[in-house]
């Protein structure tokens, strides 16, 4: 298999953690995951941004993405991929607000990159362990197709003031 194609199969991988990782944001607000429980640095350990709620959510539309791709591809091994690239999307996300609230950084600041990709890493780490034919190279397209997407989407949002900053 050719270089695109690698990236192509990687992107098919990954298309399930992205949608995880989109819908979670349709939670406003519910249990967090942490309980409200703070660590020795007095701060909270995952911070109110990541609730029981999202997480079902986001496994839920990672599933049935993986069963759609599990249909039209006639793979049946899809569907838990799909699931799997969800599951890891939200454990990788989950790591990434550990890492902010370690940093002093409150629930929704940014912090750039790892805000962005922090769920491709989880993902990419459980389908990895799973035997999922992920490649390096594919990985490092969609994470850069990833990058692009949100400062082009952000710089957009901006311009038609949907946002306050271009970022
Ligand atoms: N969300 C959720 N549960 C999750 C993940 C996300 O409810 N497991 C929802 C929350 O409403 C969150 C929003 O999706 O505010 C956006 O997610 P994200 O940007 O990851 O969280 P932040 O609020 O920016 O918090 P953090 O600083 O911890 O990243
Ligand atoms: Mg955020």
């Amino acid at each position: 298999m050719g270089v695109l194609g690698e990236a192509w199969e990687t992107f098919l991988l990954i298309v399930p953690a992205m949608v995880a990782n989109g819908s979670a944001v349709l939670v406003k607000r519910g249990t967090p995951i942490d309980l409200g429980r703070t660590l020795w640095d007095g701060r909270r350990v995952l911070g109110d941004g990541k609730t029981f709620e999202g997480l079902l959510v986001a496994l839920s539309f990672a599933t049935i993405i993986g069963g759609v791709l599990a249909t039209a591809m006639g793979e049946e091994k899809r569907l838990l991929y799909g699931f799997l690239a969800g599951l890891g999307a939200m454990l990788g996300d989950m790591a990434g607000s550990f890492v902010k609230r370690r940093l002093n950084i409150s629930r929704g600041a940014p912090l750039p990159i790892v805000d962005q990709l922090d769920f491709v890493a989880g993902a990419a780490a459980v389908l990895f362990l799973a035997g999922a034919p992920l490649s390096v190279g594919g990985l490092a397209l969609v994470s850069l197709l990833i990058l692009v997407l949100h400062r082009a989407t952000n710089l957009a949002a901006h311009k038609l003031g949907l946002k306050e900053v271009p970022w």
